[in-house]
């Protein structure tokens, strides 16, 4: 086969060499514009997987990579005049200069053809080829001119950044955050040979204007940074080597993601490899290691499929498919990685204390979990969880076990949690007239001796017509209030869970059968009238409900203080005013569902104006030391719909109403919604909410093990996490959850203790393996 590779970088390059090893016989050329020894860049970081793999494919050059990598495991963090760091987190580093000479010697030994020096402007100047590689980068020439065949979609990040080096050598990998009278900036810097670092300085577009950087040229914007990053430098001079870079030396990141990664030109056979087909935030460093990887799987297809001209529709088809996955991963990855950067100065950098913040950088790209934390760095870990537990009110003893945040206490006004676990709000749909029964008293008492710290009724219903199902639970009347005591005093009395009471009104998504015979269908009959911000039905073929008139309002805001009056006299301990998921008091928050002009619609004050209404009526009742929390459907995944910045402006307005907590939830608001469901898919929200808006949240969704409860706490994603369905499927997923992970403290009922130990040591004995035969 004849191949042409555009662009030498690693991607054209890796691939060039390799497929000349698979068969000597192909003509094979890469072309580029620069010098052979004329890079741009400092050093790339690479896994030790990414090592492993390229040993597979050929030895000589990962030898030859292995022998100039610098190899680190710490990371430090410099913070408001801390320097903290931790250990095991094994990083490689090797000079882009280095790794393309290798990469272009190694070429050249095998007979690939390599012409420097030479700008292509198109594909067609190649006529002969059978296949063009794209490898010319980000900024693909190639890629741009078949853009409709690519379709590239490429959106430019808000952040800046500049990539400079230093000769300075750092012994860690260090992240070091600056503040300046406009506001944050922070440096990536890691060693990459004997003599040089890498040092990336990134800040905010606003920030970065604020100190007139985009007026500023190379060498005032190196000047800049060496005053800022002085400290950290310690009479080290910054470098540049952006000599082919037009115009500023900052840049934006573009995230590229494409449509089809090959296309047929007529002539030849052109397919997108590394930067050209895809991007990947520095933030995780794995830009390089895609680029590498795409040229294995491209050699690795040929080699499956058959490597003549004819085979290559077939292998094109097959390398995007295996690769698309893989890229997506890591751009999922990278994506987490880098927003936590463009936001860190306004979320993170003022409000967390070092320790924390720390904490949430390690843990920035979501991948890495606090028992993976723990794995890296045992004692570092410990420490942070014996500071967590100290802030969180434990005497903590320098030498006994530590505390994993979940299992710390919480205090928020008079309440006193004895754990971070709460279970959410879960419709059981089995009262009748709204009264719990028997099945309420065993469902939620053995759930409070399951460990909890926290246990949501589910959503109670303030009217008979403010149900979703006939078999809802209620608090108008007191029958209800007799059977809910029963039920609380049996779980204050008999465990050390606390109860809370969700009081809401179904709105447009009332009157239909309970779950099991079809949720969110009408009601074959005894159909009750429906209200709602705006006359919209929910369903398609559902009830029309009636525009909320002040009439109505004034009687369900009387409804629903005559709940909580109730929830008082039952002795709940908290109270969670439910605004999600579509119900009425959502139905206001959600343009999708507020189509109203009057002073309740319009806005976000507007909107908020009924809810907030309600919210102040119950605060005005419901007791001081008792905190109120505020469910949000903080994404309403809907085109139109809210997102978590309206979420974040709703938040502050219950905040400053004098709300304690943030449920972050998300969705059920509009049947044409189309949630991103994936682990811990809401935390974002919730990590958005507590850290722009200033309130205490809950984070929930997806969340079912100690390892995720424990690094949301832990990260300040959160201060409480909401466990649902696991709950339905474990009565005692707390205790369970604390002895997979061998806490030993926490307390079980005494009547249940000798199960403890021999539970405890089970799992030992399973994770230990089977014994020596
Ligand atoms: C600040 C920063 C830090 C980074 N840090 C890391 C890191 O730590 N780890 C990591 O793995 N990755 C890192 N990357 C990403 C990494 O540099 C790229 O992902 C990787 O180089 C992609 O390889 P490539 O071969 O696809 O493209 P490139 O390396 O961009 O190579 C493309 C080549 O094509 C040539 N070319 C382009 N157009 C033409 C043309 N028309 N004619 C001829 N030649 C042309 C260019 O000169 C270039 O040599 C970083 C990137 C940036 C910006
Ligand atoms: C059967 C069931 C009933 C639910 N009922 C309610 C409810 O009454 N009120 C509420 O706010 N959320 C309700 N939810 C949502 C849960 O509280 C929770 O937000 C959601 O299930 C995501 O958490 P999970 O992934 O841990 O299950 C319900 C969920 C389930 C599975």
């Amino acid at each position: 086969m004849r191949i042409v590779c555009i662009g030498g970088g690693p991607a054209g390059l890796y691939f060039g060499l390799l497929m000349k090893k698979e068969n000597p016989a192909h003509h094979i050329t890469v072309v580029e514009r620069n010098r052979p020894y004329d890079t741009f860049g400092w050093g790339v970081v690479f896994s030790d997987a990414t090592m492993e793999n390229m040993r597979a494919w050929d030895a000589e050059t990962s030898d030859e990579i292995e022998s100039a990598f610098n190899h680190w495991d710490d990371i430090e963090v410099l913070i408001k005049g801390r320097r903290m760091r931790t250990t095991g987190h094994g990083f490689v580093g090797i000079g882009r200069k280095k790794l393309l000479n290798i990469l272009q010697a190694r070429c050249e030994e095998l007979g690939v053809e390599l012409a420097f020096e030479r700008e292509v402007d198109s594909d067609l100047e190649f006529p002969d080829a059978d296949l063009i590689i794209a490898s010319d980068g980000i900024n693909s020439k190639i890629r741009n001119r078949y853009r409709d065949a690519f379709k590239p979609d490429l959106i430019m990040r808000p952040n800046r950044f500049i990539w400079l080096g230093t000769d300075k050598q750092y012994d860690a990998f260090t992240f070091d955050f600056r503040r300046t009278e406009h506001g944050w900036f922070q440096a990536h810097i890691y060693k990459f040979d004997e003599n040089t670092s890498t040092f990336i300085v990134e800040t905010t577009e606003d920030i970065f204007t604020a100190h007139g950087l985009d007026n500023a040229d190379e060498a005032q914007s190196i000047a800049f940074c060496e005053k800022l990053f002085s400290e950290v430098l310690d009479g080290a001079k910054l470098m540049s080597n952006a000599r082919h870079m037009r115009g500023s030396a900052w840049l934006n990141f573009g995230r590229l993601i494409c449509g089809k990664w090959s296309h047929f030109n007529g002539q030849s056979h052109v397919v997108l490899m590394g930067d050209a087909a895809h991007t990947a935030h520095f933030a995780i460093g794995s830009g390089t290691k895609l680029a590498l990887e795409d040229a294995i799987e491209l050699t690795r297809q040929f080699r499956n499929l058959g490597g003549t001209p004819d085979k290559i529709p077939a292998v094109l088809a097959a390398y995007e498919e295996v690769r698309a996955v893989d890229v997506a991963r890591i751009q999922n990855a990278a994506r987490n990685a880098m927003e936590w950067f463009e936001v860190v100065g306004s979320r993170y950098a003022d409000t967390l204390e070092p320790e924390q913040f720390m904490y949430s950088l390690l843990t920035r790209s979501q991948r890495i979990s606090h028992e993976n934390l723990r794995v890296r760095d045992k004692t570092w870990l410990e420490g942070y969880e014996r500071w967590f537990a100290a802030r969180a009110g434990i005497n903590v003893d320098p030498d006994g076990p530590s505390v994993p945040p979940m299992f710390t206490p919480y205090r928020v006004r008079g309440l006193a949690l004895a754990n971070r676990i709460v279970m959410s709000p879960m419709a059981m749909y089995s009262a009748q007239d709204g009264v719990p029964n028997d099945f309420h008293l065993v469902h939620f008492g053995s759930r409070a001796l399951g460990g909890a710290g926290l246990i949501f009724g589910e959503m109670t219903c303030v009217s008979p017509d403010a149900r979703i199902t006939p078999g809802c639970l209620g608090l108008w009347n007191d029958e209800q209030v007799a059977a809910w005591k029963r039920i609380v005093e049996f779980v204050h009395a008999t465990t050390s869970a606390k109860f809370g009471l969700q009081l809401g009104h179904a709105g447009r998504k009332g009157s239909t059968r309970v779950a099991w015979e079809g949720i969110d269908q009408p009601l074959p009959e005894g159909n009750w009238p429906l209200i709602s911000a705006s006359a919209m039905p929910y369903m398609a073929n559902g009830q029309l409900p009636r525009a909320m008139t002040r009439a109505d309002m004034d009687e369900v805001k009387a409804d629903f203080v005559a709940a909580a009056k109730r929830g008082i006299e039952v002795g709940f301990d908290i109270l969670e005013l439910h605004c999600a998921h579509g119900y009425l008091l959502s139905s206001f928050l959600s343009p999708l569902t507020n189509r109203r002009n009057d002073e309740y619609g319009g806005s976000h004050e507007n909107n908020a104006r009924f809810p907030l209404e309600i919210f102040r009526a119950i605060r005005e009742i419901w007791p001081e030391r008792k905190p109120i929390s505020v469910r949000l459907s903080c994404h309403d995944w809907t085109e139109g719909g809210n997102t978590p910045a309206d979420a974040a402006i709703y938040a502050k307005m219950f905040k400053d109403a004098g709300a304690d907590l943030v449920d972050c939830s998300s969705g059920q608001v509009s049947k044409e919604e189309k949630p991103v469901y994936g682990r811990l898919f809401q935390t974002p929200f919730s990590d958005k909410v507590r850290n722009e808006v200033g309130i205490a949240t809950v984070a929930v969704g997806a969340i079912s093990e100690a390892d995720h409860a424990n690094s949301i706490i832990a990260a300040g994603r959160a201060d409480l996490c909401a466990i649902a369905r696991p709950h339905l499927a474990d009565t005692a997923w707390t205790l369970h959850e604390a002895a997979k992970i061998g806490v030993k403290s926490i307390v079980w009922p005494k009547q249940y203790l000798s199960a403890k130990m021999q539970y405890e040591a089970n799992l030992a004995r399973a994770a230990a393996g089977p014994p020596p035969s």
